[in-house]
């Protein structure tokens, strides 16, 4: 499988990095995950925007400009054996001498690998999925992709450990995510999900899902929404790079509305197989 680090396409097991960079000393990085349907990436302006925000947050220079990423991106599918790719791209403040202030004229190391994209399978699709809910515990920075994700990964693994496909968090009893997911609710007939803030990812998924929403007139509000109206919601979704949009059925061993996937979700979940496809056309879907 071949991949990129620092200008250089080359089998995955020949990619190695000093002991001394940063990303493997403090997390101090920032990533990308961007899903590719038959060698063509969904919403990759979205991810370079996102990209370029995280990286100015944490004052690392964005090493390429959009069109160089896009280039280097594309070379990089391009050259593997399979259409449907999650992109991985990580970008780290680079190699110096271990101390946490910033290190003086240091050079950004940047990766980049592929593997093919697994999505959810039929089952999940119309089973839906269970999830465990629990306490935010992560910092307050939320809304940077850093490649800092121990939280996150003591979260998720809540959910391995109840057999559950996420955990959906709370901070001070309001939704913020999921471990690895944004979360969306469904009650009455319209889509809630919470407001962009330092909180949460804005991922790139659920903006799609905010714009297709608005094309096919479905209504949607940006609101809090307490843990009481998480546990009551008609539906429940999470979506990701790799999860798409699906329906979230247990929460906490109990069901979700009918604890099937609802007739909003379905809505949706046609929208977005249409839109991965072509994903020019995805915010006009
Ligand atoms: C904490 C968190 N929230 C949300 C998301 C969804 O972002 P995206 O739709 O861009 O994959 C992710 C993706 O991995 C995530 O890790």
């Amino acid at each position: 499988m071949t991949c990129y680090l620092n200008g250089e396409f080359l089998p995955l097991e020949d990619a190695k990095i000093p002991v001394l960079d940063r990303g493997f000393l403090f997390g101090d990085g920032v990533y990308e995950v961007i899903p590719v349907y038959d060698r063509e990436p969904l919403r990759l302006e979205g991810h370079w925007a996102r990209l370029a925000r995280s990286l100015g947050e944490l004052r690392i220079d964005n090493p390429h400009t959009d069109a160089e990423w896009t280039a280097l991106f594309r070379e990089l599918v391009a050259r593997q054996s399979f259409g449907d790719q999650s992109v991985y791209l990580q970008v780290t403040r680079g190699v110096a001498k271990r101390d946490h202030a910033f290190p003086k004229d240091v050079r950004p190391t940047v990766f980049m690998m592929s593997n093919p994209l697994s999505t959810p399978t039929a089952t999940q699709v119309e089973q839906g999925v269970s999830a465990v809910t629990a306490t935010d515990n992560r910092w307050y920075r939320c809304d940077v992709k850093s490649t800092a994700l121990l939280a996150n990964v003591l979260l998720r693994q809540i959910a391995v450990d109840h057999g559950a496909a996420e955990t959906v968090l709370l901070r001070n009893g309001f939704l913020t995510e999921g471990s690895a997911s944004n979360v969306f609710a469904v009650k009455d007939g319209t889509i809630l999900t919470p407001a962009k803030s330092h909180l949460l990812l804005p991922g790139v998924t659920s903006d799609l899902i905010v714009d297709l929403a608005a094309g096919a007139h479905l209504p949607l509000q940006f609101c809090d929404v307490p843990e009481t109206l998480l546990r009551s919601a008609d539906e429940l979704w999470l979506t990701s790079a790799s999860r798409e949009v699906l329906a979230i059925t247990t929460l906490d061993g109990r069901p979700v509305g009918n604890g099937v996937p609802g007739p909003i979700f379905r809505r949706m979940h046609g929208l977005f197989q249409a839109a991965k496809r072509r994903p020019l056309n995805a915010a006009a879907a």
